[in-house]
C-alpha cells in the first residue's frame, strides 16, 4: 500500500471460538490510497495492527473464490472491492448464513458436500480414449454452458440467498447452477444421476426468486437464470413420470 491520501476506519468481526465468547468488531485506522481495495486494507491491518486476524485470499485477482466477505453487509470479493468507495468507515464480516470459522474465514463443508452430492463434473456420455482426439463441440453447444461455467465457487449467491439463510438444506445457487452446467453440456451423459438432486424439494423448487444471487455474482453467472432453466426442465420430469413406465428422465 502507498501513496496514503487518507484513513478509513475499518469495523471488522474478529471471533475467535477457543478466546472468544462471542464475535464482536474491532475498529482499525488504515491508510487508504486511489487503488486499496478490502483485501489490502486486511492484509495492512494483519500486517501493522493484529497478526492474529484471519481471512482468506489466494489469487487477488478475481478469479480463485476465496475471499468473500460482507462489505457493509452486502456479499463482495474482497479483492475486487476498493476502499475509495466508501466514505469514513466500513465494516467487514464473514459471508453470511456459514458458521465462522476464525474471524472472517466460514466454514464451507455444507457447500463442498453438495457438490459432491449433486455430481457436479463431467460424467462422460460416452467411452472416449486419447488416441480419439478432442472431443469438439460447436460454438452453440458451448454457448448452452459457457456462462455458467465461470462460477469461480465465492460462495456470494449463498450469503445473498435468504432462502438458504432459512434453510440450510436447500442444495442453493451455486450448485444448482452448476448442475445446469453439466446438464446442458453435450459431452455429458450424467443427467439421470443428478435429477435426484434438482427435482427436489430442497432443489429447484427451493428457491423463492429473490435473484439477489445474480445481482452480487462478481462473474455474470447469474444463478436465478439457470434455477429457472432448471425448473422447465424439472417440470418436464414430472409431468413424463405419468407418460413413461421408467420415469421422466
Ligand atoms: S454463482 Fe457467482 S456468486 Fe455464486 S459461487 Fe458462482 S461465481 Fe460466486
Ligand atoms: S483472492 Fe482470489 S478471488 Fe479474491
Amino acid at each position: 500500500m502507498s501513496d496514503a491520501e487518507r484513513t478509513i476506519r475499518m469495523e471488522v468481526l474478529r471471533y475467535h471460538p477457543e478466546h472468544d465468547e462471542a464475535p464482536h468488531r474491532e475498529r482499525y485506522e488504515v491508510p487508504v490510497s486511489h487503488d486499496t481495495s478490502v483485501m489490502e486494507g486486511l492484509q495492512y491491518i494483519k500486517d501493522h495492527l493484529d497478526g492474529r486476524l484471519a481471512f482468506r485470499w489466494s489469487c487477488r485477482m478475481a478469479v480463485c473464490g476465496s475471499c468473500g466477505v460482507m462489505v457493509d453487509g452486502v456479499p463482495q470479493l474482497a479483492c475486487k472491492t476498493f476502499l475509495r468507495d466508501y466514505d469514513d468507515a466500513v465494516t467487514v464480516e464473514p459471508l453470511a448464513h456459514f458458521p465462522i470459522e476464525r474471524d472472517l474465514a466460514v466454514d464451507q463443508s455444507d457447500f463442498v458436500e453438495k457438490l459432491e452430492d449433486a455430481q457436479t463434473w463431467l460424467v462422460p456420455a460416452a467411452p472416449r480414449e486419447l488416441a480419439d482426439g478432442p472431443h469438439r463441440q460447436t460454438p452453440a453447444e458451448l454457448e448452452r454452458y459457457a456462462q455458467f461455467s465461470h462460477c469461480i465457487n465465492c460462495l456470494l449467491c449463498y450469503a445473498a440467498c435468504p432462502q438458504y439463510g432459512l434453510d440450510p438444506s436447500f442444495t442453493g445457487p451455486a450448485v444448482l447452477t452448476l448442475v445446469h452446467r453439466w446438464e446442458a453440456d453435450s459431452r455429458d451423459g450424467g443427467s439421470d444421476d443428478r435429477r435426484a438432486t434438482l427435482n427436489a424439494e430442497t432443489g429447484v423448487w427451493g428457491c423463492t426468486l429473490v435473484g439477489y444471487c445474480s445481482e452480487v455474482c462478481p462473474k455474470a453467472v447469474d444463478p436465478a437464470l439457470a434455477i429457472n432453466r432448471n425448473k422447465i426442465e424439472s417440470a418436464k420430469d414430472y409431468f413424463l413420470r405419468f407418460l413413461t413406465p421408467r420415469g421422466g428422465s
